[in-house]
């Protein structure tokens, strides 16, 4: 019924009286203002004047399905969506909803994650109402080596959306997004299979939308960034998963019809802030100085060594940072 009312105010422009909405649906004037009462609680500015009946002023920026759905223009991801006030982690959430069936294009949205997960067992800050902390259920039928393609799928989405705000940002390989030298996102991609076979990838991503300065630890603090930090404004986070979803699907059905990622290649080497420059590589402990040449069709960081090798890495455990710190 909460559903119902709520759709029947964003449907009308004008006021709609509490007797049109008892007639529609079939219930209580006083039930009726209860649910508008819960709905004001919720954040959703509704006019109530007598005689006139309610009017949806401004709906909160909740990441839920109802506020997303008419920004979507995908065919299956995001057309359900589990939202979450606050949970551990939408990653752990996600795997535990396949296991009870969920499947393909199901999302998981929190926010709040008390105990997000970041790439090499980090934690991933995630403060309330500030970011988008979401995951996404895929049932790829492609064999599993390939399945970390869809983390640059991932990075891909997120950069294009983040440019249409009129932003810059640029795509450390394999996924960090970076805005003003400091990171604003990444994509935390799990998977559970068999050798030839994959059962369920998830594919999560966390972007610092609005967060502030002190949203981050002060370990975090000199890499982290947020949208808003760098725009100097608020962002709607709705409008940026809803972009982000929009552009996945595109990505990720041209990876299911034609088996290359090579769109979201083009879209990675576009954005790259490493092609031609020198990095280190970090991996478990040992640290290699190579100069990136370019980001493979497949997804691999093509470098060359300092004696001249020419060398593919893959995503895996590695760490790419810049000679002198974080780029
Ligand atoms: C990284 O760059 O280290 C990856 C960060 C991934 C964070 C996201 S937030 C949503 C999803 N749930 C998690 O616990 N982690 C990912």
């Amino acid at each position: 019924m909460r559903e119902d009312i709520l759709n029947l105010l964003k449907n009308t422009d004008d006021f709609i009286s509490g007797q049109k909405i008892s007639d529609k649906l079939n219930v209580s004037r006083t039930s009726i203002w209860k649910y508008i009462n819960g709905l004001k609680e919720e954040g959703y500015k509704i006019e109530s004047v007598s005689r006139k009946g309610y009017k949806l002023i401004s709906s909160p920026d909740v990441l839920t399905y109802e506020e997303i759905k008419d920004l979507l223009k995908t065919d299956y991801i995001g057309k359900k969506i589990f939202h979450y006030d606050t949970i551990d982690s939408t990653n752990t959430r996600a795997k535990e909803l396949v296991s009870k069936g969920e499947g393909e294009g199901t999302i998981v949205i929190s926010e709040e994650q008390t105990l997000g997960k970041g790439r090499l067992g980090r934690q991933w800050q995630s403060p309330k109402g500030k970011g988008i902390w979401m995951s996404i259920i895929l049932k790829p039928d492609i064999n599993p080596v390939d399945a970390s393609k869809i983390t640059q799928i991932g990075a891909a989405s997120v950069w294009e959306a983040i440019s249409k705000i009129g932003l810059k940002p640029y795509i450390k390989w394999p996924n960090d997004i970076i805005l003003n030298s400091k990171k604003v996102s990444g994509t935390l991609t799990e998977m559970s299979g068999e050798l030839n076979q994959i059962n369920y990838v998830v594919i999560g991503i966390g972007i610092n939308v609005n967060a502030e300065a002190e949203d981050f630890s002060e370990e975090v603090k000199p890499i982290a960034t947020s949208i808003k930090a760098v725009l100097g404004k608020k962002v709607s986070r709705k409008h940026l998963v809803a972009d982000i979803l929009n552009k996945f699907e595109v990505l990720y059905n041209d990876f299911l019809s034609s088996g290359s990622i090579s769109k979201s290649i083009e879209i990675c080497r576009k954005g790259s802030k490493i092609i031609d420059k020198e990095v280190r590589l970090i991996s478990r402990g040992t640290e290699e100085k190579v100069k990136v040449i370019d980001v493979t069709e497949d997804g691999e960081l093509l470098v060359k060594d300092v004696n001249g090798n020419i060398k593919k890495i893959i995503s895996g455990e590695i760490s790419v940072r810049g000679l002198e710190g974080y780029i």
